[in-house]
């Protein structure tokens, strides 16, 4: 009995730490020199700049347990846990996007563009102190322990093919598949300033016709959107390593994005190929989606 009730005392004061560290979005790292890094700031310098004053303070201790590569002693000591968790799987808000097994160029393109300031949507500028101190080269080393991390192998054709032009191109149009049901494509987007409008993307082969697939469940919205070409039957297997990793992202990250990337507030990378496809899908299905994508 006692002993019972002394593990429930423990439950809970976990879970009332989980609620504080939420509430205190940062405090999941205490180390001084973590915060003050976490702390976004107003500058921040591009790549191949000189890094502002915080990059000074990188050299922080790296903690106790001895890290088994170099990217995870990085991810450690540059304080990545204290929002991505300890090993990229476990945010500390569900806004957060959990990096584990993300393709090593997605992820480090991201870097880039956060620490650049073209990716600014979302909660993005809680992450240019940190990563302001990171370089591009540290960055890959993160970024490859993290898609090992994911149990999956994803690096090696990110490192064999040649990343497609970074700038808004149109889409890479994954060739030999004919689109099945031309009438469910969005009308293609208003177009965005002198972007070309992003090519409808053929979509999987839809099981049912696409019409018999709205307000159905995830798997089958998703299937039926064209969301695989892209990210794959799954959301695992992304059709190019400059895309990301869908499956198990929080569900609130992933309907942050979806709609960032339909009005434009997200426009970084490869986000134009995605647009002309998510102007389709209403915000009800966005989250229907989400909700799915999150248990794979
Ligand atoms: C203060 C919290 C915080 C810290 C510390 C932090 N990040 Fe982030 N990170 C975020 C947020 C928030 C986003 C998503 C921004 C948005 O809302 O769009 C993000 C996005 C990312 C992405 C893109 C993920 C995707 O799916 O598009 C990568 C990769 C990443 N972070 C890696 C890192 C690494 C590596 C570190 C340590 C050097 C780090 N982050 C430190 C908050 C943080
Ligand atoms: C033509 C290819 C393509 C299609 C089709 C596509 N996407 Fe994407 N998606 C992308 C790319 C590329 C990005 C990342 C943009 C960047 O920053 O480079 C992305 C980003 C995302 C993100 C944010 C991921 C993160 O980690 O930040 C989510 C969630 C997502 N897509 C879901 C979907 C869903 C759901 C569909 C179907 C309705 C879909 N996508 C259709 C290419 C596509």
């Amino acid at each position: 009995m006692g002993h019972r009730m002394v593990s429930f005392f423990k439950s809970s004061a976990a879970s009332l730490m989980v609620v504080l560290f939420s509430v205190g979005l940062v405090s999941a790292d205490s180390r001084p020199e973590v915060l003050e890094r976490i702390k976004p700031v107003g500058e921040v310098a591009v790549s191949g700049q000189a890094a502002p004053a915080s990059a000074g303070k990188v050299a922080a201790p790296v903690p106790a347990a001895k890290p088994a590569s170099e990217g995870e002693a990085l991810y450690a000591s540059k304080g990545c846990a204290a929002c991505h968790g300890p090993d990229g799987s476990k945010t500390i808000l569900p806004v957060y996007p959990k990096l584990v097994g993300l393709p090593v160029k997605y992820a480090v393109n991201q870097m880039k563009d956060i620490k650049s300031g073209a990716r600014n949507n979302g909660q993005s500028v809680a992450m240019k102190g940190i990563i302001a101190g990171v370089s591009e080269e540290e960055m890959v080393k993160i970024a490859e322990w993290l898609a090992g991390t994911g149990g999956k192998k994803a690096t090696k054709a990110a490192k064999a093919k040649p990343a497609p032009a970074p700038e808004a191109k149109p889409a890479p149009a994954p060739e030999a598949k004919p689109a099945p049901a031309p009438e469910a494509k969005p009308a293609p987007a208003p177009a965005p300033e002198a972007k070309p409008a992003p090519a409808p993307v053929a979509a999987k082969p839809v099981p049912a016709p696409a019409t018999a697939a709205t307000g159905g469940d995830g798997a089958s919205l998703y299937a039926a959107k064209g969301c695989a070409a892209c990210h794959g039957p799954d959301g695992r297997k992304t059709l190019l390593p400059v895309y990301p990793k869908v499956a198990g992202l929080p569900v609130q990250y992933a309907i942050n994005q979806m709609k960032d990337i339909k009005s434009g507030a997200r426009n970084n990378g490869q986000s134009a190929a995605m647009k002309g496809i998510v102007m389709g899908v209403d915000d009800k299905d966005l989250k229907t989606i989400a909700e799915w994508l999150a248990t794979q």
